[in-house]
């Protein structure tokens, strides 16, 4: 191919950088996308984390301290004590919050003072100053802190992917070096799996995932799915992934094969991706474990945990080498910059996901800083928030001349039935799921 002139060896023009998306990308107290996140339950350590000694973390750019006090009550304080400054990472946790080691002070858990050694009874500063505070909730092994205005306070959402029967849930707590949007983008790009987990490198997960995929996507009630479906021998696979708005995400069985029938398999992993600052990320969650999302036992539930998951390229702990041999999900983030320059790109038609999550979440910080708008997920009378990642695999004879016209139309019809089945419960959604596929199958 003859390239046309103007365009060979252009480095000399390319080599301003752009401004970053800040609306979406910067998170600091009063930035739009900081206030918007704050107003939703964030995960900021496993519960594990927190242990005798105060846990010095950093979320949403603030400097905090995470403790557990001797009655068992979290607290978590801004790291910089009321008085002068000390941080309260050196603090002596007490049978009720904890005392600043430099002179003192003795915050509870709310942050108010409960004692000031060293100075009068009748103190005005008793009852005028305060330590920074924000009150957490602990499930399942994970800490969770709401950093929003305290009037605005929602319930803490419980997704029914957490209310699984026989699985296993173990949290995760895995840092990047780069800005949060870039690790949440990479679960609405479904065409990275193909070319970064199974042909840039070898298979790093199931090689059915280097299967070419017919790729949709559909807005939910809490956010998007994509919509993959992959012909694999005699069966169709459609896996819907989650994007549940402002950070979470919910992704299908790591190993899938699709070589027997499932139907509405859930979820091997529930997380979210929380800005540590702009240019750092912690993503905290549970990695779910049960026989059916793992038939050939590759699962390796002791490999996870803190900066540690039982599958590749989630972490810088390998060789530059290695890295650059088998780059995974963290080299492909991390090298898209500290923030990633949306005006340096070049978006295509495989990123229609990306695009549409990136339009959809500057519409959710546009209405929160317009019209204070935060939509929360909502607990039914069951108790727990419908949710819409999944795997069905069943058996469907090829499509001949029209195959890709009958894959289109199962993963539509399976989708459907994901998003129309959100009120009942999971063996009502399973058995709406076989139903749909049988008659699929006439
Ligand atoms: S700086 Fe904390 S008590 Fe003085
Ligand atoms: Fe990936």
């Amino acid at each position: 191919m003859t390239k046309p002139e103007p365009i060979r060896f252009q480095g000399y023009s390319k080599r301003d950088q752009p401004a970053e998306d800040a609306e979406l990308t910067h998170v600091g107290p009063h930035t739009a996308c900081g206030e918007y996140l704050r107003r939703y339950w964030q995960p900021v350590a496993m519960a594990h984390e927190v242990g005798e000694l105060p846990l010095a973390i950093r979320i949403l750019g603030e400097n905090l301290v995470l403790f557990r006090d001797l009655s068992g009550n979290l607290g978590l304080l801004h790291r910089h004590c009321a008085h002068r400054g000390a941080s309260l990472e050196y603090g002596i946790v007490m049978d009720c919050g904890i005392k600043c080691c430099y002179h003192g002070w003795h915050y509870d858990v709310d942050g108010t003072i409960i004692d000031l050694p060293s100075e009068p009874a009748n103190s005005p500063i008793r009852k005028k100053v305060v330590q920074g505070a924000y009150p957490t909730h602990e499930y399942a092994g994970v800490v969770f802190a709401y950093m929003g205005p305290p009037e605005l306070q929602p319930e803490f959402p419980i997704y029914d992917t957490m209310l699984l029967p026989d699985t296993e849930a173990k949290p995760f707590s895995l840092s990047i070096p780069c800005n949060w949007l870039q690790v949440y983008e990479n679960t609405q790009d479904p065409i990275h799996v193909i070319h970064l987990h199974a042909r840039s490198s070898g298979v790093q997960f199931g090689e059915a995932s280097g299967v070419e995929q017919l790729i949709d996507y559909r807005n939910t009630p809490l956010g998007m799915i994509n919509i993959q479906t992959r012909r694999c021998g005699e069966h169709l696979w459609t896996r819907t992934t989650d994007t549940i708005f402002p950070n979470c995400n919910q992704t299908g069985a790591i190993w899938e094969e699709a070589e027997s029938q499932k139907l509405f398999q859930r979820v091997s992993m529930l997380r979210w991706m929380v800005p540590i600052d702009d240019t750092h990320t912690v993503t905290i969650g549970w990695r779910y474990f049960n026989d059916k999302l793992d038939p050939r036992g590759q699962d390796q539930p002791d490999m996870v945990g803190k900066e540690t998951i039982d599958f590749m390229g989630q972490t810088e702990g390998r060789t530059y080498e290695d890295r650059q041999r088998h780059p995974g999900d963290y080299e492909a983030q991390v090298s898209q910059r500290p923030i990633a320059i949306h005006a340096l790109e070049n978006r295509a038609t495989s990123d229609r996901g990306v695009a549409r999550l990136r339009k959809l979440l500057r519409e959710n910080i546009r209405a929160h800083e317009k019209d204070n708008l935060a939509p929360q997920p909502q607990n039914s009378s069951a108790g727990y928030v419908s949710t819409y990642c999944q795997d069905t695999v069943y058996p469907v004879a090829s499509g001949g001349d029209d195959e890709t016209e009958l894959m289109k139309n199962y993963g539509q019809r399976v989708s459907d039935s994901v998003l129309e089945s959100d009120a009942l419960s999971h063996a009502e959604r399973e058995a709406a799921m076989a139903k749909l596929c049988a008659e699929f199958d006439q």
